[in-house]
């Protein structure tokens, strides 16, 4: 893209003052900012700007709970068996989000590098892959890792992994990709530059998924090894029970579209989204602030439950032909006030102290309407829940380390064994759950730190 293919392109979307900087840049810069002009979506850019003065949406019409199924001893065994059958086949792969920007945590690298092992100081990273690790050992089979960056942590993503040949899986089935990054807006639906000629850019959140699988030929790749499901988590959970064999046996044989493991919700109000089914009879997922307070709190029919007692947490199944159906269409856009560094016109940067700008983001779950068969299945939280997402307090790396050492011992008493002392940890190559660690025996690793 030459300068003024550059000009002539911003013009023409009212965005002319992107370039206000040009002539104080030097080659480099000028090179820099014709790809990131050249990179601009100004299709989805139209959309953000209808959305700045939108009203909020809520929920609207009368959502209805989904039928969320509960295991009995006898469902679980016969929906294990079949997906053992589909890991053995080699019909499953697994996917992170991991391109997420972790502020909130404020550690300085990529999230999944987070050293959270309480023992071992291992990261998330670790703890997922080792999880494969174990599970192609048991079936005998290769499952390949998709891992979704962004252009901020891809390198020191890749790094990670590179340091630690790949936590003992081949190189070539750790597949990283890179998702897509937008722009900001202003009040005025102006991009805005963080500094002299650079657009500041964030990633497009976790429904960049589909797009970003497509664009990096993933979607290919997967059919070529003969994917048939893809099991979709998030970063900063180390305590999912990865490509769960039961999880992936009832989405195989009820033939779902996406299926999604729910866990009952603290309170009412817990900040996590609600599968519903909405007026149109499509599935929907509404955010917790979405709900009226009389929705939040309706009871069912016996009051022993909340109606909608259930919440996401992003552990999903997706049928690979369902994600190659939904890849190319445009999905809907959420926005989000942030306080966003600005240069100003005198070329100094301005840190606000109050929300200036609006970032943009796509949502995994928006795919949920058109999916035609959706299995709800619920889960423990205990057993497989408690995220880092903070520094300190509640869903914290303190919090996370004693969910895993409790679920831990929990094993080591279900194994008959003796309660082991803290500091516990257990690598997931040795053992993925209770019975695994019955059958090898014991392992426990104490430092004294
Ligand atoms: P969160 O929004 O909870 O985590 O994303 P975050 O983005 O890492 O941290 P904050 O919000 O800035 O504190 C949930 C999951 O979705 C991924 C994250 O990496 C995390 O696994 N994600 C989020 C992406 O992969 N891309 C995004 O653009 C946003």
């Amino acid at each position: 893209m030459t300068e003024q293919d550059a000009r002539s392109l911003l013009a023409q979307h009212g965005q002319s003052h992107v370039m206000k900087f040009w002539d104080r840049l030097n080659e480099a810069e000028r090179a820099a900012l014709l790809a990131q002009i050249e990179r601009l979506d100004f299709d989805s850019l139209a959309r953000m700007q209808t959305l700045l003065n939108a009203p909020v949406e809520t929920a609207g019409g009368n959502p209805t709970a989904p039928h969320v199924i509960e295991w009995t001893p006898e469902t679980y065994a016969e929906a294990k068996a079949r997906g053992e059958e589909e890991l053995r086949a080699g019909h499953v792969a697994v996917l992170v989000v991991a391109g997420g920007q972790g502020s909130r945590l404020g550690y300085d690298g990529p999230k999944g590098a987070y050293a959270i092992g309480p023992v071992s100081g291992a990261s998330l990273f670790y703890f997922h892959t080792r999880k494969i690790v174990a599970l192609s050992r048991k079936y005998k089979v290769r499952i390949p890792f998709y891992v979704m960056t962004s252009e901020v942590n891809n390198a020191a993503t890749q790094a990670h992994f590179a340091e630690h040949d790949y936590f003992g899986l081949p190189k070539e089935d750790v597949i990283f990709f890179v998702q897509g990054l937008w722009p900001a807006l202003d009040g005025n639906g102006q991009i805005i530059l963080d500094r002299p000629g650079h657009i500041f850019m964030s990633p497009d959140g976790h429904g960049g998924t589909l797009t970003a699988l497509d664009r990096n030929g993933c979607l290919d790749d997967m059919e070529k090894r003969g994917i048939r499901s893809v099991f979709y988590f998030q970063v900063d959970n180390p305590m999912v029970e990865l490509a769960d064999p039961a999880f992936v046996g009832l989405h195989a044989a009820k033939n779902a579209d996406i299926s999604l493991k729910l866990c009952a919700k603290r309170d009412p109000y817990e900040k996590v989204g609600m599968v519903v089914v909405r007026e149109d009879g499509r599935f929907g997922m509404v955010e917790y602030s979405e709900l009226s307070d009389e929705q939040a709190n309706r009871r069912t029919a016996d009051g022993k439950d909340l109606y909608f007692k259930y919440g996401s947490v992003a552990i999903h199944i997706f049928a690979l032909d369902f994600m190659k159906r939904e890849a190319r269409k445009a999905m809907p856009l959420h926005i989000a006030h942030k306080k966003i560094p600005v240069c100003q016109d005198d070329g100094t940067i301005l840190k606000p102290t109050a929300n200036n700008g609006c970032k943009f983001e796509k949502f995994i779950f928006d795919v949920l309407p058109d999916a035609d068969t959706v299995v709800n299945v619920a889960f423990d939280r205990a057993e497989e829940f408690s995220p880092v997402k903070n520094a300190e307090g509640e869903d914290s790396p303190a919090t996370c380390r004693r969910d895993l050492q409790a679920k831990w011992a929990r094993w080591f008493a279900a194994a008959g064994m003796a309660a082991p002392t803290l500091p516990l940890e257990i690598d997931p190559a040795y053992a993925l759950n209770a019975d695994d660690l019955k059958a090898k025996g014991l392992l426990l690793r104490e430092l004294d730190r």
